[in-house]
């Protein structure tokens, strides 16, 4: 694979470095600039860095005082970074910011540059974000791949019941490392089809580092936003195994109609129906709470079925996991498909140009597939970008074709296409990365 370098180039007075442990500091300073933050540099340090250094990189101006930093991109190595029916070594890119006096002069896009050579060389295909602010990743041929749901639900809300769910003993405990951090990293990375031994959710990252899983466990008070209490965990076990886990943190509301605290979750896992209904039972009924609000959300986690009034939630969806597609035959030829299909893509890509032109993509339902060069007309044509978004299967292409983004060549062959890519779990990543 070459790799077009005309847009990877700083301009005048700038470079490329990779950080070390001597530029904690800076690198701190640089991020509270381009995230304001109320926390000083000296109170950030006594937090652990979710980064590795070999994956974190600065741009520094020849200008700069006192070795101050211009701009920072980091990543982090998903080995195992969950796509429909499979997983594939994926960037999770992070920690993107320029200083604001060093904005606007093309410095992230150096930086996008830099950091999708930098995957081709380690063999990701893929490079998947979230978006501080959404409309500034599809330039560089990142799409929207999945949407989370932001849900309200009242205390008390009615569940369906589900047989088993009552066979659930229920620990409510302060969060612990030492204590659930063997069982969170495991359930963590096991939600699929109920049925089992079916591959993960499509996007659900799990943590792959010890500083990312020091970062998740740290709960310094100081960094506790609006009055949340200290991180609690709800585990429910069956036979005395752990079949599903939620963390969260209260705030009290007194009013002088009553007590109107909120229950915030974090992660929230169950392995199969009964778990996830004796763990909402739990989540939705805690004492002095008017509501709960879960955060990144599936839009089909199982809550939305075992609610018997869903509306009363007051669902918003909002974006979730960006996808770049860095190496098109690795990432077509890497998933499995839900239906037969045999297509010839035509896609176009300003940025890795190795990855334009038509491929010719085949592959039985749910089986492995192939991905070849061809010079056969292709049936669709798209950008990388709409590759990107569709290809976790949460972004429909008949969708994006309703939209303009995706031309259709061949009679059935958009049908075809947006019936292979879909799958049967909608995309989601839990976490924010
Ligand atoms: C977003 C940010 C990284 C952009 O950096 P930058 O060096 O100014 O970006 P560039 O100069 O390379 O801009 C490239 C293009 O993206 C556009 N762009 C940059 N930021 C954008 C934004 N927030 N919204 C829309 N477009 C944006 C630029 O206008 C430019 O467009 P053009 O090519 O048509 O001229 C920087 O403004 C920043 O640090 N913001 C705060 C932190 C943040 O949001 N980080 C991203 C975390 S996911």
């Amino acid at each position: 694979m070459t790799f077009d370098r005309s847009h990877a180039v700083l301009p005048d007075g700038y470079h490329h470095r990779r950080l070390t442990a001597d530029d904690r500091d800076a690198l701190l300073d640089l991020d509270t600039w381009a995230f304001p933050d109320p926390h000083s540099v000296a109170e950030f340090g006594e937090l652990p860095l979710p980064l590795t250094w070999e994956r974190t990189v600065g741009v520094e101006h020849e200008d700069a005082a006192g070795g101050g930093l211009a701009a920072i991109h980091a990543s982090y190595a998903f080995s195992r970074f969950p796509v429909p029916g499979a997983t594939l070594p994926t960037a999770g890119l992070t920690w993107v910011g320029v200083h604001p006096q060093h904005r606007r002069r093309g410095l992230l896009t150096a930086m996008i540059d830099h950091h999708l050579e930098e995957c081709r060389q380690r063999g990701e295909a893929l490079s998947a974000l979230f978006a501080a602010e959404a409309a500034i990743y599809g330039r560089f041929g990142y799409g929207k791949a999945a949407d989370d749901l932001r849900l309200t639900v009242p205390r008390g809300a009615a569940l369906r019941d589900v047989p088993g769910a009552d066979e659930h003993t229920v620990r409510v405990e302060h969060a612990d490392r030492a204590r659930h951090g063997e069982l969170v990293a495991r359930l963590h990375r096991a939600p699929g089809l109920p049925s089992g031994g079916t591959p993960n959710r499509p996007g659900w990252a799990t943590r792959e580092s010890d500083a990312l899983w020091e970062s998740y466990w740290a709960d310094p008070k100081a960094f506790r936003a609006g009055g949340r209490e200290s991180l609690r965990v709800v585990v429910v076990e069956r036979d005395g195994e752990p079949r599903g886990y939620a963390t969260f943190r209260r705030t009290m509301d007194w009013q002088v109609t009553g007590p109107r605290g909120t229950v915030h979750l974090g992660d929230v896992v169950a392995l199969d129906a009964a778990a996830a209904r004796a763990l909402w039972g739990v989540l939705l009924d805690l004492d002095l709470m008017s509501s709960t609000d879960p955060f990144l959300l599936p839009v089909d986690d199982a809550v939305m079925s075992l609610l018997v009034d869903p509306r009363a939630a007051g669902a918003r969806i909002t974006d979730n996991v960006w996808v770049r597609v860095v190496d098109v035959r690795a990432a077509l030829a890497g998933r499995r498909y839900q239906s037969d299909v045999d297509l010839v893509l035509g896609v176009t890509d300003h940025r890795l140009p190795d990855n334009a032109g038509s491929w010719r993509l085949r592959a039985a339902a749910f089986g492995e597939a192939t991905c070849e060069r061809t010079d056969a007309a292709p049936d669709l044509e798209l950008d990388v970008r709409e590759l990107g978004a569709a290809y976790l299967g949460g972004t429909s292409l008949a969708a994006l074709a309703a939209a303009g983004l995706v031309a259709e060549h061949s009679p059935w062959a958009l049908a075809r296409a947006a019936a292979a890519f879909g799958w049967p779990l909608a995309p989601a990543c839990g976490w924010v990365f």
